[in-house]
């Protein structure tokens, strides 16, 4: 049998995340509601040659950038921001360099810090999940060549204040910085216009979240335009497929459909709190299109009787930095309907007491 190159053996092995899933899906993060109908009619509308030949990304890549104020330049389109991780690493890590990120975090960060053979540097959170700034600075070394920041944070939903996010960067001018903004739309805040101060700065955004696009792969990564050149040589030319190109014009150009969904999600997110709070059940404030809950250790039952109701739910609980919590992705309101009506069943059947 062959032997993978040093270092692969180390990287911890994710379970297929998608498997069996026939019912409500609140355990990936993804958009519920769907896609803008806008999108819809572009794939409807798809030829066979429309798929024959290998895709133009240029056009749309250019798209991109306009609507986030940057230039073509400054923005990669990628098979997704874990396309985008997965780049940046092997680009600024080698063998012996340090990543540096806070825990609980996830999970593509550690995989591709070791993936690239270097060492992942985990900094814990305390119980309150704020932003361990100052831990983060003390951490940094010589060898710090990549700090990742998911900003919100998945799975804790808590953002990092952009004063800390500033000081790190002072700090850290030897690392390039990703601050992944996967869930930017449901909180508005970004860290794109210190790209021009901050040249060892990256920022990534998805298209799966609010806009609905999980299954198409599309994110994006924004830095300066010379470290981004460099990214680019690592890219594969063809990673985004002609049918997320033919129909990203049409998301990005349902800005109605994207506001009213983070609305909704906004609004149900708030219900969710206050139908966990009635239990006693401790969840934490969050920025995302989700929620922290502390199920203590009666997570991975609670996680299983939801699911036995066709209502999945992501269990984080064996993660023993966020140990007991299970994340629930926000639905919409029929499915956080059906949720409630299964919450006290799921409570009772896994044991559950306050
Ligand atoms: C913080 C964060 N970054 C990136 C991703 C992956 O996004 P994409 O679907 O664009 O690969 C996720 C998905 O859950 C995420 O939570």
């Amino acid at each position: 049998m062959l032997r993978a190159r040093e270092g692969v053996e180390r990287v911890p092995l994710i379970p297929q995340l998608t498997a069996g899933r026939a019912g409500i899906c609140l355990d990936l993060n993804e958009n519920t509601a769907g896609c803008s109908p806008r999108v819809l009619a572009k794939l409807r509308s798809l030829t066979a040659a429309d798929v024959a030949l290998y895709p133009e990304r240029g056009a749309v890549e250019a798209a991109v950038a306009s609507h986030l104020g940057v230039s073509p330049e400054n923005v990669l389109l990628t098979n997704g921001v874990d396309e985008a991780i997965l780049l940046l690493f092997s680009c600024f890590l080698g063998p012996g360099d340090e990543a540096l990120y806070p825990i609980p975090t996830f999970p593509m960060y550690p995989i591709c810090a070791l993936a690239a053979g270097a060492r992942a540097v985990e900094v814990g959170m305390d119980r309150d999940f704020r932003f361990p700034g100052a831990q983060l600075c003390a951490a940094l070394t010589p060898r710090t060549r990549m700090i990742a920041i998911a900003n919100p944070n998945n799975p804790t939903g808590s953002l990092a204040p952009r004063k800390d996010l500033l000081a790190l960067l002072e700090a850290a001018p030897q690392a390039a910085v990703l601050v992944d903004e996967a869930y930017f739309e449901f909180c508005g805040q970004t860290m794109l216009a210190d790209l021009r101060q901050f040249p060892h700065l990256f920022v990534a955004r998805t298209f799966s979240k609010a806009y609905g696009l999980a299954g198409l792969r599309v994110g994006c990564l924004a830095g300066a335009a010379e470290h981004m050149a460099m990214v680019r040589r690592l890219a594969p030319p063809f990673s985004i497929n002609s049918v997320a190109l033919a129909c990203l014009p049409e998301a990005l150009a349902d800005q109605e459909h994207v506001a009213a969904g983070v609305i909704s999600v906004k609004r149900e997110r708030a219900r969710l709190e206050a139908g966990f709070s009635k239990y006693g059940i401790r969840t934490w404030p969050s920025q995302g299109n989700f929620l922290l809950a502390d199920l203590g250790k009666w997570h991975a039952e609670f996680t299983a009787e939801f699911a036995k109701d066709g209502i999945y739910v992501r269990d984080r609980g064996g993660d023993p930095a966020c140990s007991g919590c299970v994340r629930i992705t926000i639905g919409t309101s029929p499915e956080m309907d059906r949720f409630y009506a299964a919450l006290p069943g799921a409570l009772q059947r896994s044991g559950w007491h306050a």
